[in-house]
């Protein structure tokens, strides 16, 4: 609990595998750049957190051709993880990062176990608060969705990234298009997340009618916006039961009772991504519209909120 966490009256504050966080929104991964981009458009500083970008251990220039491509309630994205390499991250990124004031994640990504490991070993000695683990982008052809769509698969890359992130909390980021999405978290948890979230985006796509050929060079993109809000909420209802870390839902959060509707369901916390490219203060508005719902409705803390029986 901090003094802004409470100057509404209700305490909106979260502690997730020991990192506290003044409320329980965080900017999603992808969505929000390294932060600096959003400058003058939001105050920044009012979020709970801000995930990076998916990092990998070298540069990567992301996909080639059409990147984004809007549907009627949604959007599909094929970046390809463009990012700059963790350690021109950490030199030229983090610094300013760390100044917005919001916990930091650092979203990792790799081709192979080899390159997870060796990137999270880097974070781990950098100055972000978490790591999140990606092993959900439907949009990359190594590693990616590969390690998330199944339980065997998922272990052996948690365990490696666990040992070699010893001093900070390590997030899994799950993909919704695994076959049991169960499994696969039981699977993490037991290699040693301490925290699960989700979800990444659905493996989606679009044909351009004109050119009689698919919109994306890879085929596939990812679908996320609100779109996809009912089966996201649905997936943290079901993970709630399925494992006892603490989940951070998204998925198509666009307004307060849509993040409202997440911590019902068990959900610690919130990312936001899609909806900040619509109107970048959507956040801010989240953040002040939960805090207005807890005291009209006297709830003194987001435990309160929850709709689940406390697990035993
Ligand atoms: C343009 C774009 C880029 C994204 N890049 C990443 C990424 O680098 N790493 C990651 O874990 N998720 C990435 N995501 C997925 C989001 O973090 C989030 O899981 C997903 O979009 C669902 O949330 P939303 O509906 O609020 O956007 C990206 C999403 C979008 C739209």
């Amino acid at each position: 609990m901090n003094e802004q966490s409470v100057a509404s009256g209700a305490d909106l504050s979260v502690v997730i595998a020991g990192v506290c966080f003044k409320n329980p929104v965080i900017a999603a991964s992808g969505t929000f750049g390294y932060g600096k981009e959003y400058r003058g458009l939001l105050d920044i500083s009012g979020l709970g957190g801000i995930c990076t970008k998916g990092l990998y251990l070298k540069p990567r220039p992301g996909n080639e051709g059409q990147r984004i491509h809007e549907t009627p309630s949604g959007l599909l994205n094929s970046i390809g993880l463009e990012n700059p390499g963790i350690p021109a991250f950490i030199e030229d990124e983090l610094p300013g990062l760390r100044e917005l004031g919001p916990v930091v994640i650092a979203n990792l990504s790799g081709s192979d176990i080899d390159e997870y490991e060796k990137g999270a070993a880097l974070l781990d000695k950098s100055a972000v608060d978490m790591v999140e683990l990606n092993i959900s982008c439907p949009n990359v052809k190594a590693g990616g969705m590969a390690f998330g769509l199944d339980p065997a698969a998922a272990a052996p890359v948690v365990k490696a990234v666990r040992r070699a992130v010893q001093s900070k909390p390590l997030i899994v980021k799950l993909s919704p298009n695994a076959p049991d999405l169960a499994a696969v978290a039981l699977s993490c948890e037991n290699a040693g997340a301490d925290a699960l979230s989700l979800v990444n985006t659905f493996k989606a796509m679009a044909i351009d009618i004109d050119k009689r050929a698919p919109v994306f060079k890879n085929i596939y993109a990812g679908l996320s916006g609100p779109a996809i809000r009912p089966i996201a909420l649905r997936m943290v209802w079901e993970l709630w039961d399925a494992v006892r870390v603490p989940i951070i839902g998204m998925g198509g959060i666009a307004v307060p009772s849509d993040a409202l509707e997440f911590l019902m369901a068990g959900a610690a916390a919130v990312q936001v991504g899609s909806a900040t490219f619509v109107h970048p203060p959507a956040m801010n508005e989240i953040i002040a519209g939960i805090a207005g719902y807890m005291e009209k409705n006297n709830f003194r803390n987001l435990k309160e909120l929850s709709i689940r029986s406390p697990k035993k």
